[in-house]
């Protein structure tokens, strides 16, 4: 009879760490920032729950969540997919699964992130050309058009919410009509803004949209959605040669989320989460949803620019779902966020380089008390580092704000 015997000593040792009661901070810090956000109790309470990713509970699940996305995304497209992995992952299904090596594609760039759009049409071998926009400023419909004569591209890519400048691109249906009039599929990057505002994708005539769970949901980060078009979707089908990234296929993803079937294992949990996520924001209505965040996204910049400080965006293209401020000469946005952080814990973000902070506005973060405790936090943050605030007027604002918006909320009930 044949022992196993244990070594006695093993080439890496046995780790000592602390628990996670010793390293997070006793009192949670409220996710103030670009994401991720807040999450409802009953977003929590589904991503402690594991099931069995195939079977007949699970299809109910991927069924519903897919019912409800087409209603988040304004779609009748049978063609929405879930994808485990951050917003990043579902942006890179689009491209990867609607270009591939010489497609030519014309890629708006107003920032970070669609660039970020960009590079992973160049790393599949598109032809991407791109249409640079300055910083704090739209892309223009005549430059659009230009572009689109110029380059003839298959694919053009926007992003809804420039994020990391705060940046909205506010033509985006008329862009996505050029595009379509052009014969181009349109790619539509609404991280930060599904659910915080109107995107309507079928009537718009865009073929992907993509979301991350961690902004306008407020679910949890890594468990991403994605809605292709039929035209999209038959693009798919037609091309010659399968998606190099094997997780991102979506003829692949199909299995699981439309066959009932195995792709790999999904993550139950996450997918959890979005399902109650979803089920929030069908509870809530998006015409409801989308005033509460504009009612509080107005209160906030009010707020902000009472106290005596500049919002980076200018006005007519300001994105509602992410503000950025600009940092006053004498500090770096890594004060005032570890400032803030440490002292009232509140978690705000920078951004990538730019001289700004920046305060989110999306799903869970759009609440009143969570905007007095930020504006506060913030406020007393910026005095304590010198910058001279007038942080009463701030309060002021927002509260003047936040019941005017409640005045004409109960008028129109
Ligand atoms: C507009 C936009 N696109 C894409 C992303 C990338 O999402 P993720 O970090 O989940 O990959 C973000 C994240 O902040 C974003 O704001």
């Amino acid at each position: 009879m044949s022992t196993v015997t244990s070594p006695t000593s093993f080439t890496v040792p046995c780790p000592e760490v602390e628990s996670l009661d010793a390293i997070l901070p006793e009192e949670p810090l409220l996710m103030m920032g670009a994401g991720p956000v807040p999450i409802p109790a009953a977003v929590a309470k589904a991503n402690a729950i594991v099931i069995n990713h195939l079977g007949g509970t699970m299809a109910k699940v991927v069924g519903q969540v897919k019912t409800m996305a087409r209603y988040v995304f304004q779609t009748n497209s049978k063609w929405v997919l879930g994808v485990a992995g951050p917003g990043s992952a579902a942006m890179e299904m689009a491209i990867s699964n609607l270009a591939w090596s010489g497609t030519r594609m014309l890629s708006i760039k107003n920032g970070f992130f669609s660039e970020r759009m960009a590079e992973m049409g160049r790393r599949i071998g598109a032809q991407v050309s791109l249409l640079e926009v300055p910083d704090r400023t739209v892309a223009s419909l005549e430059a659009v058009a230009e572009a689109i004569r110029r380059e003839r591209p298959e694919v053009v890519t926007i992003v809804q919410g420039e994020t990391s400048n705060t940046v909205w691109n506010h033509h985006l249906q008329e862009i996505a009509a050029l595009a379509k009039a052009a014969g181009a599929l349109v790619i539509v990057d609404a991280v930060c803004t599904l659910s915080t505002m109107p995107l309507d994708m079928d009537a718009w005539g865009i073929d992907a949209v993509i979301t991350g769970g961690q902004k306008g949901l407020s679910s949890i980060p890594g468990v991403s959605l994605i809605a292709f078009s039929d035209a999209a979707w038959e693009r798919v089908k037609a091309r010659k040669h399968a998606n190099a990234h094997w997780c991102l296929d979506a003829s692949l993803a199909e299995n699981f989320w439309h066959n009932a079937g195995y792709h790999y294992t999904a993550p139950v949990s996450g997918v959890l989460a979005l399902h109650e996520a979803l089920r929030l924001v069908c509870a809530e209505t998006l015409e409801k949803r989308f005033a509460r965040h504009l009612k509080c996204s107005h209160a906030l910049q009010e707020s902000i620019t009472a106290m005596g400080l500049q919002l980076y965006a200018p006005r007519e293209c300001r994105l509602n779902s992410v503000i950025g401020i600009e940092v006053p000469g004498t500090l770096s946005p890594g004060d005032i966020c570890g400032h803030i952080s440490r002292h009232h814990q509140v978690e705000i973000s920078g951004s990538f380089g730019l001289p700004i902070v920046r305060i989110g506005q999306m799903g869970e973060q759009c609440r009143a008390h969570n905007l007095f405790r930020t504006v506060h936090a913030f406020g007393r943050t910026m005095v304590d580092l010198g910058v001279a605030v007038d942080l009463p007027a701030g309060v002021a604002a927002l509260e003047k704000s936040l019941s005017n918006g409640a005045k004409a909320d109960a008028r129109v009930s």
